[in-house]
């Protein structure tokens, strides 16, 4: 093994592999549930030493974790508690490599945090949209591995469709040059695809193409109360007939979701929450200027005040204003985490269907638990819940994981499949939800998985057990 340790700090030099010390913030996640234990940490500086750890990897049999940010919800970017694995840390690969004016792309490293990638579109004139609560820390290659969502959705799409070309080191350590920047390829198997939301299971994403676009002339935010989820869709609707293409973003957050963040961040002072089931927080993006988008938005929350679509409102009147209601939403994740562990679910399903959902599944947990209290909020825009289930007053959140999480997951994705939606949306499936896909993904579809995850990688070596773990 110390033949093995030498060869790979030959690769990435001594100051860039770690055996020892204070190694939390690689092998622990980021909702503090489990703790891995690396054989080592190693921080790569470049493809081409990527690709001789992984052969090196390869030839003495032993398995790799990729890891960004660590920001992952399912724990997925951890090592397993062996002390065998090794956790490949993608923090240093953070280069800009080029930005393409002309074709409206950018090439990335993949260890690029997400808000240096949208800081540098923006210093170049150009907005790369994605947006997640996590964007000071998670970075590009994590995004991209997770196919992540986030609060651009609706208007954007998720990181998949802002990626054009990648560039990977594939399981046997070769390199992959797929950074294209084209629009159109019809040659063949969409490898680009088949990497993205593989989750590290596959290979490693060493750089990225971007998608850029124009940055919006302005951008209005404003928050909403309606009484209940049937108003919030009506209300989505109207959006997207009035605004058109101008709606960027469109989140719901229920009474008790806002009331964590109200206990844990009085200082944000959240708007309309104790009188109303829930608050919608819409952002229109304009494309000709701040007296457009304006009109249009208080037209908008004019008819839906009229139809008594929404009880009342509030439009941002300065960028502070809009930047504390965004907080405000992203500061959920904080509140909970601050609140104690939570039964955490990530769910997606048609809009059309999210109220019947919840309301189906309101009645069978509260029948399950007496004062059980659902932290629900999440992207309706794309139909994506977090429809998180948290502990009675007074009942220890662990105790309460312990005996109830697998019941209340039962419950919550029996439901799920009901309505015809998805149990993970947009944080991925890692190790978390691994056993819970084999009962509810089509077995044609996990076995074509397998099938993929042989061809591409027979030795298992890249993140084994997470997404699938029978192979
Ligand atoms: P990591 O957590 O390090 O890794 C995630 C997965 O990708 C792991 O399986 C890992 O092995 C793999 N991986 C990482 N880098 C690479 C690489 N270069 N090549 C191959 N595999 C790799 N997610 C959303 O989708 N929407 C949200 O709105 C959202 N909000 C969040 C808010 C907060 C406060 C937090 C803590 C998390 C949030 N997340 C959200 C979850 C998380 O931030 C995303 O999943 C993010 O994309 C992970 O990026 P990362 O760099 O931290 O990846
Ligand atoms: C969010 O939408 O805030 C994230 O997905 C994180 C979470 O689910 O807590
Ligand atoms: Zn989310």
């Amino acid at each position: 093994m110390n033949e093995f340790l030498n060869k790979l700090t030959s690769i990435v030099g001594s100051p860039y592999i770690q055996t020892t010390g204070d190694l939390d913030r690689y092998e622990e996640d980021w909702r503090k549930r489990t703790k891995g234990k690396a054989l080592a940490v190693l921080s790569p500086g470049a493809t081409d030493e990527v690709s001789l750890i992984v052969k090196a990897c390869l030839q003495e049999g032993v398995s790799i974790v990729p890891q960004g940010g660590n920001t992952s919800m399912v724990v997925g970017s951890i090592p397993d508690a062996s002390g065998t694995q090794i956790l490949l840390s993608m923090q240093r690969m953070n280069k800009v490599r080029a930005l393409d004016a002309g074709n409206l792309t950018m090439t990335v490293e993949s260890g690029c945090v997400l808000q240096q990638v949208q800081q540098s579109a923006e210093n170049a004139g150009y907005l790369f949209p994605l947006s997640l609560g996590s964007q000071g820390s998670c970075t590009i290659g994590g995004n991209l591995s997770t196919n992540a969502g986030g609060t651009q959705v609706v208007r954007y799409g998720n990181a998949r469709e802002l990626c054009l070309g990648l560039e990977v080191v594939s399981a046997n350590g070769d390199i992959w040059n797929g950074l294209s920047g084209l629009r159109k390829d019809n040659t063949g198997y969409d490898l680009k695809n088949l990497y993205i939301g593989s989750e590290g299971t596959l290979g490693i994403i060493t750089a990225a193409t971007l998608k850029l676009f124009p940055l919006p002339a302005a951008k209005l935010t404003a928050w909403a109360s309606v009484q209940n989820i049937e108003q919030a869709v009506k209300l989505l609707g109207l959006a997207h007939k009035m605004l058109g293409p101008a709606l960027s973003g469109f989140e719901m957050m229920g009474q008790f979701a806002l009331g964590l963040v109200d206990k844990h961040f009085p200082n944000l002072n959240v708007p309309l929450w104790r009188e109303s089931p829930y608050c919608i927080l819409l952002e229109a993006s304009d494309s000709e200027s701040e007296l457009h988008a304006r009109v249009q938005f208080e037209g908008l929350m004019q008819k839906a005040l009229e139809a008594e679509i929404i009880t009342d409102a509030v439009i941002a009147e300065s960028l502070a204003q809009a930047k504390t209601l965004w907080l405000i939403r992203e500061n959920i994740t904080m509140a909970q985490a601050a609140q104690g562990l939570n039964i955490k679910h990530d769910i997606s399903l048609p809009v059309s269907q999210i109220a019947s959902f919840v309301l189906h599944t309101d009645a069978l947990i509260a029948k399950k638990i007496d004062g059980v209290r659902i932290v629900n909020f999440g992207h309706l825009g794309d139909g994506n819940l977090h429809y998180n289930v948290q502990a009675p007053q007074g009942v220890d959140s662990k105790i309460f994981l312990k005996e109830y999480e697998h019941d209340i997951n039962t419950i919550v994705y029996d439901s799920v499949v009901k309505y015809g939606g998805s149990i993970s949306a947009e944080h991925g499936v890692g190790s978390l939800k691994v056993d819970t896909l084999k009962d509810y993904k089509d077995p044609t579809a996990l076995s074509l998985m397998r099938s993929i995850k042989k061809a591409l990688d027979p030795n298992n070596i890249m993140n084994p057990g997470r997404v699938i773990n029978s192979l």
